[in-house]
């Protein structure tokens, strides 16, 4: 079988160890990388000699996924998810990879039994979602002062658990704790602010904006040798560089896995992906409850839950979703999405990272939105209101997104919210973050945009349809940038996410729709887990180019590397800072000091 290890030469000099759900045998490793380089090893030990092979230096590693099912996939979970869950869940290995190759850290805060935790809150409620290492057979209890709220289950198996709170005091800090059913604690104490009231006047307002962080574990040996996503740990440890600078919040803005169950290329396009017939998922059937619970969790946690683990305890997080979100890549015939696929994204999201908390100025009936017993949740609709400072209006084009003569990619009532929004008076700053980029096409069917490759010229152009593509969308996209450029007291901002690529550029013209009188400004906000092949001009051979739908000012080309942006907003000004990362010249190390390559100022008037 197919086996992936990882771990550090070990400095004690003990013998080296596989350790696995059913195996320890003696292995050597090529300590050729260096010392201190990190790396994660995928062995066939099939047909292998179980002692190694690879240089003489101790090893110790630890077995965390099966790469290739010796059996039956959907007959193996139907019968054994358990113990599958047991070797994949609980015995530690993502903390494994977490401790041994990401940074060292300060182990201040005591994580006991949770094993990831993502908050998001508004001015009055907080929302947790939260796995444990262990199922809890009897709800746990989050504590908030003198205060207790039952959590409730996301899962059917009583690892998964969401924490809603309503009714708290607006900016304030809160001190928070988990508890088991049995009055053990279940973490170390914490603390979250909710955010000041909306009619509060703070001073700053931080934000860290990142797109593009799943993927399956990839691996890295060292500058410029790495395959498939980056590892976890090093997309941990871009998280954690953004977080050193204490945003106030963090945006997540798609695409938070890979694992796309159809080809979206190619003779084989619409059929099962590779990855589809490892997860062999019951199509008919219901997600929870089923073998299909447990695929998902295979599928989706190991790119969920390293690479936030319990870092972000004290920073609200607001995930959005994208096509690969919805286990699809964006493809004509892939959306709207089917079925099945929604409700695995639906399921992701409820079991993983928090939906979004009403806020006073968003309906309550836009699509996706609801009552329910785990509280008043929007799936695909979002807003961060920091007093009257700042609003980000967040949205989600994937769900909405219809086709015909009428097409659209967000429902109208959807569409009326952001002009209403945008237009409104009371707040210094409003700022779209949607889904899909703004400025910049990849020649990507569900775009905004009519540019499409030209393979022979390999450019983009407009010269020739984009198959199947809808002119509708960007007729929306235009009522968009006219709300926002006609805000005359505003400075326009658009941070995006789905493109993977760093940029900023500054939209004077938007087809008809002359806008330099007050131009829009707009961000890629850099990618943190892509893969080589991910980036744009591996996958079609071109970079993201200006769409010829408009005048933009580039000012920061796409740049295809990692990063994120930090967008800080203050009464008089909005000040954008851009970070980048090169895998391919730059050590791990220097994730650690990574300090802005851009910075620019965006003054109101
Ligand atoms: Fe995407």
């Amino acid at each position: 079988m197919f086996v992936v290890v990882l771990g550090v030469p070990d400095s004690e000099g003990g013998p080296g160890v596989l350790q696995g759900a059913s195996c320890s045998q003696s292995l050597p490793i090529d300590r050729s990388l260096g010392r201190d380089a990190y790396h994660i090893h995928i062995l066939d030990l099939t047909n292998a000699p179980l002692i190694g092979t690879i240089g003489a230096a101790p090893f110790t590693g630890r077995l965390f996924m099966l790469k290739r099912p010796l059996v039956d996939r959907r007959k193996f979970l139907a019968s054994s998810a358990g113990a599958m869950g047991a070797a994949f869940f609980g015995g530690g290995p993502l903390d494994a990879l977490t401790n041994q190759i990401a940074q060292t850290q300060s182990r201040t805060w005591d994580a006991g039994q949770v094993r990831h935790l993502l908050p998001t809150v508004s001015e009055s409620r907080i929302l947790l979602k939260v796995s444990f290492e262990q199922a809890l057979s009897a709800a746990p209890s989050l504590r908030i002062g003198a205060s207790s709220f039952p959590g409730r289950m996301n899962d059917t198996g009583g690892r998964f658990w969401q924490f809603y709170v309503t009714d708290l005091d607006a900016g304030a800090t809160h001190s928070l704790s988990l508890v088991a059913a049995n009055g053990s604690s279940l973490c170390e104490p914490w603390t979250l602010s909710t955010f000041p009231p909306a009619d509060a006047r703070p001073d700053r307002f931080r934000l860290l904006f990142f797109t593009c962080a799943g993927g399956p574990e990839g691996t890295y040996t060292g500058i410029g040798q790495r395959r498939g996503n980056l590892p976890t740990a090093i997309r941990n440890r871009l998280l954690r560089r953004g977080l050193s600078f204490n945003p106030n919040a963090a945006v997540a803005n798609g695409d938070h896995i890979y694992w796309d169950l159809h080809q979206w290329s190619g003779q084989l396009t619409g059929g099962l992906s590779a990855r589809a017939r490892i997860s062999n998922f019951e199509f008919s059937g219901s997600v929870f409850g089923t073998s299909n619970e447990t695929a998902l969790m295979l599928a989706a946690g190991p790119q969920i839950v390293p690479v936030y683990g319990t870092d972000f305890r004290s920073t609200p997080v607001f995930f959005l979703q994208d096509d690969h979100d919805h286990w699809e890549n964006d493809a004509a015939g892939a959306f709207p999405i089917a079925w099945f696929q929604l409700q695995l994204a639906r399921a992701t999201q409820q079991l993983y990272y928090p939906e979004f908390l009403p806020d006073a100025n968003r309906p309550f009936g836009l699509p996706w939105s609801s009552s329910s017993d785990r509280g008043d949740l929007s799936e695909s609709f979002g807003t961060i209101r920091y007093g009257s400072l700042a609003e980000v209006l967040l949205y989600d084009v994937r769900r909405t997104m219809t086709l015909g003569p009428s097409a659209v990619f967000v429902d109208s009532n959807v569409e009326e919210w952001l002009l209403a929004r945008t237009t409104a008076p009371g707040v210094r700053h409003v700022v779209h973050a949607p889904s899909n980029p703004f400025g910049w096409s990849a020649g990507k069917w569900g775009e905004w945009y009519p540019d499409v490759l030209d393979s022979a010229a390999a450019t983009l152009t407009t010269a020739v349809p984009k198959p199947y593509w809808q002119d509708g969308w960007l007729r929306q996209h235009d009522r968009l940038v006219d709300a926002m450029s006609g805000m005359r007291a505003r400075t326009p901002l658009i941070v995006s996410g789905d493109l993977h690529a760093i940029g900023a550029g500054t939209m004077h013209r938007s087809g008809t729709l002359d806008i330099a009188a007050n131009p829009v400004t707009t961000v890629l906000s850099g990618p943190v887990g892509t893969a080589p092949g991910g980036f744009p001009s591996v996958v079609r051979g071109v970079g993201s180019s200006p769409s010829s739908h408009l005048d933009l000012d580039q000012t920061v080309p796409p740049i295809e590397q990692h990063g994120f942006t930090l967008v800080d907003f203050l009464p008089d000004r909005i000040v954008l800072s851009l970070f980048r990362w090169d895998v391919n010249s730059q050590p791990i190390e220097a994730i650690d000091s990574l300090e802005p390559f851009y910075t620019t100022e965006l003054s109101t008037r």
